[in-house]
């Protein structure tokens, strides 16, 4: 097979309206779009047919309409997968629930008594409003900081309450099941700093936990034990890494308030209607995840790269390499049984042009060919907030030159350079993609995320896994609580000689 950029476009004059799409994020508020040029991909429309055959013969419609029906196609767990109700605003049930999320959000939001909030989380309970809140920084409300603390590692929690003063200080513990320990060990320590520096937890003074510490789980009996009496649920069938848009957004709620919740929410909704309507050939989700899938199992290609072209949208590679590899590193359908082909890609980046001067070398003249996923936004927003008029000259200029790297590099890797000294070759003919949003705002941010979440969900069907299970996290947890008592105690019994050997090292 002659996989060849230059031939494609060569033979298809057409190519490049073919293999891109605009999708419109419609809102009640606001109009915008994202833009996907897949052209830069090792594919031509017949393989592209063969691909969207594929996807027909494993039912992919039927399995997106079962998942949006609410059957239980978690079927390891015995749940619905349901985050797409989260997102739609005829849905009572949620909007109860997120009403109560929003009003409480808004309170604190114009509570300038509140300085500091700090998301006490980890993985899905983190990733999301880290990377939201990061990413919306144009629409944060910023008479606060946000602190997003995950890590067991103790000098995270040291590093964020240094700014922090209990009477100032809103603690989020942000937990879907209110047991995984890295959480419960930081949300302890907060208490007892807390109460170290002059709070109380009875009840007994307006510094109380009561008023400065809230929860979001699914798991309210566990934070009323812990003493939080402020909670708000959500629903089993959310999982983690699919729950930003549920009480978990709740630090992003408070940063960008009702209004640009609501907002991140519509976008994500209007990316569902996309994803439920378009028939499978102008369906963007379907067309990346298919796209994931052929260059995983057909052309072999062992990971992918993403290259946010935005500084704000740094902490996507970060958001993706849970989203995707949680949801589809598996080795058994859905079933139990061995899986005859790969599955996940490995997942990583950090955003342009950083990666030029770190990895993009590789990316170039590496031996492996590592598809590239350029997202961009097409107009900036610069705030006034620092003195300086809104898109400045040089302001603009900045941008250009940001959008002029990520074009550059895109057409670098499909180029190449012929050089006869060998080491100024460019192989070239390396494959890419490039996302465009008109603008990042909280409409378009909630759409590119649902986008991955479906192209997910395509790739996982198309797998025949269970996307929305993650038992690979669990042995480790098991064996953490095996070992930390013997840093303690130094006993080596029936360990393997290399922990044995470290665990000698740590002790005493
Ligand atoms: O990493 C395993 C995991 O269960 C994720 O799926 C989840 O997002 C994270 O831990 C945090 O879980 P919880 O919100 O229950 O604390």
């Amino acid at each position: 097979m002659n996989l060849n950029l230059k031939d494609f476009f060569a033979t298809d004059p057409q190519r490049f309206e073919h293999f891109s799409q605009s999708i419109a994020i419609e809102t009640n508020a606001s109009q915008h779009s994202i833009f996907c040029d897949l052209s830069k991909n090792l594919i031509d429309r017949s393989m592209e047919f063969t691909l969207i055959a594929r996807a027909a013969r494993a039912g992919l419609e039927v399995k997106r309409d079962t998942m949006f029906a609410g059957e239980a196609i978690n079927n390891t767990e015995g749940r619905s997968v349901s985050h797409v109700r989260l997102r739609d605003p005829a849905d009572t049930e949620v909007r109860a629930v997120l009403d109560a999320l929003l009003t409480y959000a808004e309170v604190i939001r114009a509570d300038d008594s509140i300085t500091d909030i700090v998301n006490i989380g980890i993985g899905g309970s983190d990733l999301g409003p880290a990377f939201a809140v990061r990413a919306l920084d144009q629409f944060v409300n910023h008479k606060k900081r946000y602190h997003f603390v995950s890590n067991v590692d103790g000098h995270e929690m040291n590093a964020a309450l240094r700014h922090c003063k209990p009477a100032s200080t809103l603690f989020i513990i942000a937990s879907k099941t209110f047991t995984t320990a890295e959480t419960m060990l930081n949300a302890s320590t907060a208490r007892a700093w807390f109460i170290a520096n002059g709070g109380t937890a009875d009840g007994s003074s307006q510094l109380d936990t009561s008023r400065h510490f809230c929860a979001v789980t699914t798991n309210v009996a566990a934070a009323t034990n812990f003493g939080i009496n402020t909670t708000f649920g959500f629903w089993d069938w959310v999982g983690g890494r699919y729950s930003i848009w549920s009480a978990i957004g709740l630090s992003l709620a408070i940063a960008i308030g009702d209004k640009g919740f609501r907002a991140f929410l519509a976008g994500a909704h209007a990316m569902d209607k996309h994803f439920k309507t378009a028939p499978l050939a102008q369906n963007l989700p379907v067309r990346l995840g298919l796209l994931d899938v052929y260059y995983r199992n057909d052309l072999k290609f062992t990971s992918r790269n993403v290259a946010p072209y935005s500084s704000a949208l740094g902490r996507l590679p970060a958001y993706l390499q849970q989203l995707e590899m949680e949801s589809n590193g598996k080795s058994v359908d859905k079933n139990g049984k061995p899986l005859a082909m790969s599955t996940s890609p490995v997942v990583w980046g950090e955003a342009g042009t950083n990666g030029q001067h770190a990895f993009f070398q590789m990316l170039h003249q590496g031996t492996d060919v590592i598809p590239v996923e350029f997202v961009a936004v097409k107009t900036p927003t610069f705030d006034a907030g620092i003195g300086f008029p809104m898109n400045t000259a040089s302001q603009a200029n900045q941008h250009k030159a940001l959008l002029a790297n990520a074009l550059a590099q895109a057409q670098a890797l499909m180029q190449g350079k012929a050089d006869a000294g060998g080491h100024k070759n460019f192989a070239g003919n390396r494959p890419s993609t490039f996302i465009l949003l008109d603008a990042l705002t909280p409409e378009t941010l909630g759409a590119l995320i649902a986008l991955y979440e479906h192209r997910v969900f395509t790739s996982g069907v198309l797998w025949g896994i269970n996307s929305f299970d993650q038992f690979g996290v669990e042995l480790g947890k098991v064996l953490a609580k095996d070992i930390e008592p013997r840093l303690a105690n130094g006993d080596a019994d029936g360990l393997d000689a290399s922990t044995a050997g470290l665990l000698n090292i740590f002790y005493p």
